[in-house]
């Protein structure tokens, strides 16, 4: 595995590669690395000649107060991890050379962004859409990977690629979670040792939810059950749940496929994030 620490030299072999005429598979993370992530790379390496994660704690998606300074990080075990799993290429760019002046020039999601995390996060999906505009470009990858964990993020990545034509499939991975169904994530090794213990509720809540929304088609009485669900976990303060229509995240309706329910709940300064898809038959 090679490691790429400049925009320029990503260039380079990013021209190199499409000159190759090999197939480019990109699983963009902020490091951190664990089996979500590697869930990615596993099913990139298994569709593309070539894998390139990029690794890269992205400061333009991080509000005032957020978790920004304080994410975790650590490159030499994400670099043998991303080895590990056959990534190719691993991308780590200083935020210095990532964004060395701002032109002003903002990318805008649409509707999709004003709910769920958007609306407790704002700005959050600016810059999002920001960085993933400049590592396709970077990279202009066949193919790029992302996880069903960040469903909201998926639905808006789906729609930017739609709307502007980036020749690239994007493929969605289901979550990888812990075996007592806690979702994944950099974040949980921030949890206290009785914070880790309450959090699998958050997933146990999303299924109460999906048991009755199954049960009676009711989105009000789903959501009642998952709310009540997660006002009951000791130290967990709930920032959202809601159930929407997915991928567009617009209310449910009639003609309505998929649902997703969704829930962010802050234990302290850790904020996580989890949620269900349900097929509407
Ligand atoms: P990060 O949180 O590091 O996640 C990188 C990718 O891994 C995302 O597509 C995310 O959905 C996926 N992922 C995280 N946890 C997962 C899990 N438990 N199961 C399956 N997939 C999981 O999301 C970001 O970084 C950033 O916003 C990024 C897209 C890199 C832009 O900066």
């Amino acid at each position: 595995m090679k490691r790429i620490e400049t925009v320029e030299e990503m260039t380079r072999i990013t021209r190199h590669l499409q000159r190759s005429g090999k197939t480019v598979g990109l699983v963009p993370t902020m490091g951190f690395l664990h089996e979500g992530h590697l869930a990615l790379a596993a099913a990139a390496r298994s569709e593309n000649d070539v894998v390139i994660m990029s690794l890269f704690v992205n400061p333009a998606q991080f509000g005032p107060g957020e978790d920004y300074e304080s994410y975790p990080r650590d490159l030499e075990r994400d670099a043998a991890l991303a080895e590990g799993a056959g990534v190719d290429y691993l991308f780590h760019p200083a935020a210095e050379d990532m964004y060395p002046q701002d032109g002003g020039i903002r990318i805008l999601p649409g509707p999709q962004a004003d709910v769920l995390c958007g609306a407790s996060r704002p700005g959050h999906f600016d810059g999002v859409l920001k960085v993933i505009c400049k590592l396709f470009n970077l990279t202009q990858p066949d193919r790029a990977y992302f996880g069903e964990k960040d469903a909201q993020q998926l639905a808006i990545i789906e729609t930017f690629v739609r709307d502007f034509n980036f020749p690239i499939e994007i493929r969605r991975v289901p979550i990888v979670r812990d075996e007592d169904g806690l979702a994944k994530s950099s974040r949980n090794v921030r949890l206290t040792n009785e914070q880790r213990e309450a959090a699998p509720a958050i997933r146990r809540a999303l299924e109460d939810g999906e048991t009755a929304f199954r049960e009676t088609g009711n989105p009000e009485a789903a959501l009642s059950a998952v709310r009540r669900q997660l006002s009951k976990i000791p130290g967990a303060e709930t920032d959202y749940a809601e159930l929407l229509e997915y991928p567009s995240l617009a209310a449910a309706g009639e003609k309505t496929e998929e649902v997703i329910i969704a829930a962010a709940v802050r234990f302290g300064g850790v904020r996580l994030i989890d949620n269900v898809l349900i097929p509407v038959k």
